[in-house]
């Protein structure tokens, strides 16, 4: 799965171009990765016409923390799933951080967005203070803890999980695979302990660009990846595509 986090970084138009370009990409090709493209709300509307009856999805970069009513400036789940949102993003460092996210509003955001059916992807992942610290997977774990503890997954739903690093995010300086992997294994073991036995996908995000990308989707801990700043750069977002198109076709998926 590859993930295209557009963040503030292009409007309406240059939205709908980058989808039709990875539409374009993707034709004809054997092996099809699933691509979910988040562009900012006022994208949605354009890119939905974009991806309509195509094999790529739309998502959301987030919703509100309550599933209706009056809170001005806010976008609700039923409003993400009307205008054609598969998914969206929830606790995204920089929310957590720029614009004080708590862990209680990141809960309530994952249960109202499966009430709705839009799939979450839960964000997690350490600063550079607590992996230099050797903090890291308690981190992780007490983020998983706080925002799984109490949801109800139906069984048909998926359960998304990012992790994103924050020291990785935006800086050039990607985790190594190695750490990934590491990481990914602990996020199974916790949701495995909150969520009982079922299907968890984590994906990698930080730093992720077309050099790097096949060496994190060939682990088999890896389900995919969600990019950033390499998204909104349609080259280096194709390159990310065929790397995972490549791992597909060597592990025949
Ligand atoms: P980046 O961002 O690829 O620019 O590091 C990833 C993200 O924030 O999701």
């Amino acid at each position: 799965m590859v993930i295209g986090n557009y963040k503030l970084h292009c409007g309406v138009r240059e939205s709908a171009a980058l989808a039709r370009g990875v539409l374009r990409g993707l034709r004809g090709g054997t092996h099809v990765p699933d691509v979910v493209l988040l562009p900012s709300f006022p994208a949605l509307g354009e890119v939905r016409k974009v991806v309509a009856r195509t094999h790529v999805l739309l998502g959301a970069q987030n919703l509100a923390p309550v599933a209706g009513g009056a809170l001005t400036g806010e976008v609700s789940a039923a409003q993400l799933k009307d205008a054609g949102c598969a998914y969206v993003l929830v606790g995204h460092s920089e929310r957590r951080r720029v614009l004080g996210e708590t862990d209680t509003m990141v809960h309530d955001k994952l249960v109202i967005a499966y009430a709705a059916s839009v799939t979450p992807i839960l964000c997690v992942g350490e600063d550079a203070v607590a992996r230099g610290a050797g903090q890291a997977q308690d981190v992780v774990a007490v983020q998983l803890t706080a925002a799984l503890t109490g949801v109800t997954v139906q069984k048909s739903e998926r359960v998304m999980i990012a992790y994103e690093p924050v020291w990785a995010i935006g800086t050039g300086d990607a985790a190594t695979p190695g750490d990934v992997v590491a990481m990914h294994q602990h996020i199974r073991r916790v949701c495995k302990g909150l969520l009982g036995d079922r299907a968890v996908d984590v994906v990698y995000g930080g730093s992720v660009d077309g050099k790097n990308a096949y060496d994190f989707l060939r682990e088999r801990d890896v389900d995919g990846v969600l990019v950033g700043s390499a998204s909104v750069k349609l080259a280096e977002f194709l390159l990310i595509i065929a790397a995972a198109a490549e791992v597909m076709q060597a592990q025949d998926v």
